[in-house]
């Protein structure tokens, strides 16, 4: 089994889209242009959605237009529907995600769709980036537990990511929306996805509501995955999943790898930098 982990940066979309207080523009760039020197290959940038449902990304491609781009990162974004998917090809985006839920309520709440329309939205932007050479990623949100409808059967998230892959996605990133998974429901849903998907196909994204996180990684890695989304200072939430608190923090995940003898490429001294920048600009705007 290899012994490297790859760490996909989040902070500034997932972990910057909660926050109230508008961050301004150059703020973001410098946060995305310090984790550029940390050394990611993967740095969520921004996301193309509504404005006028997330107000903190309507500057997605300002922000895109004002980084310093390092050799060998790809920075991404999240795009909803086509119209977002040209906005990120415009911008210059290297690579997308489309984002789906295995739960309905969810779906209609964060997307306003139902999950089978919400695939007829993905597939003309997994056509034109299949033209365009631009890789897609897919998300799946509330794999072990929703908000609004409970636990997740396991099978609605395996038979979601499978789709997502089968329509085209390189990779499908099994959201913990809500931070409510445990140990014993990440390694049932992950015993569920594996008959039907291989670890290398899946990467674990976990929200660390009730510290659990980190353990819910460590059950990941026992069970095969090799990626992980996290964000810088722990920073996150959803703004249409109440009571979601933080991604798990990079610094930790990076530290536990280190522990673990995982090669990450992470420079845990750049990480530490970066994470006192941005809690001090969110610590300055809830003022
Ligand atoms: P809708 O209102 O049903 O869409 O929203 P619509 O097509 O009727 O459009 C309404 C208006 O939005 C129109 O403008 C469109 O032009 C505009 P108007 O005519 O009223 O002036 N519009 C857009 N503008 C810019 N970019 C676009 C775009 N699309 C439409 N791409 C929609 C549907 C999907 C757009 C909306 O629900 C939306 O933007 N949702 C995004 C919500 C979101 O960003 N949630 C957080 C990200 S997901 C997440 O955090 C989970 C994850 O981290 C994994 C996990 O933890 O589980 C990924
Ligand atoms: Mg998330």
């Amino acid at each position: 089994m290899s012994k490297r982990l790859t760490i996909f940066e989040m902070g500034p979309r997932d972990g910057l889209q909660n926050e109230k207080t508008l961050i301004p523009t150059a703020q973001k760039i410098e946060l995305i242009n310090r984790l550029s020197e940390c050394g990611f290959k993967k740095i969520e940038t921004s996301s193309f959605v509504s404005p006028k449902w997330v107000p903190q990304m309507a500057d997605a491609s300002q922000v895109f237009e004002g980084i310093t781009r390092k050799a060998g990162i790809r920075y991404t974004a999240l795009t909803p529907n086509i119209k977002g998917y040209e906005r990120a090809k415009q911008a210059g985006a290297d690579e997308v995600a489309i984002f789906a839920s295995a739960s309905e309520g969810f779906s209609q709440k964060n997307i306003n769709c139902s999950i089978e329309e919400s695939f007829e939205r993905f597939a003309p932007i997994l056509e034109t980036a299949k033209a365009d050479s631009i890789p897609v990623r897919g998300y799946v949100s509330c794999v072990v537990e929703c908000p609004y409808d409970g636990p997740t059967p396991v099978q609605n998230t395996a038979k979601v990511s499978e789709r997502l892959l089968q329509m085209g996605c390189y990779e499908v990133s099994l959201g913990d929306t809500i931070g409510a998974a445990i140990p014993e429901t990440t390694e049932a849903m992950l015993d569920a996805l594996l008959k039907v998907v291989p670890a290398e196909k899946l990467a674990g994204h976990f929200h660390d509501t009730h510290d659990f996180a980190l353990a819910n990684i460590m059950s990941s890695i026992k069970m095969g995955l090799r990626t992980f989304d996290t964000a810088i200072g722990g920073l996150g939430g959803c703004p249409y999943a109440p009571g979601a608190k933080g991604n798990v923090s990079t610094l930790s995940v990076a530290k536990m790898a280190k522990l673990l003898d995982y090669d990450t490429n992470l420079d845990i001294e750049k990480l530490e930098q970066t994470q006192d920048f941005i809690l001090s600009i969110k610590e300055a705007a809830s003022l």
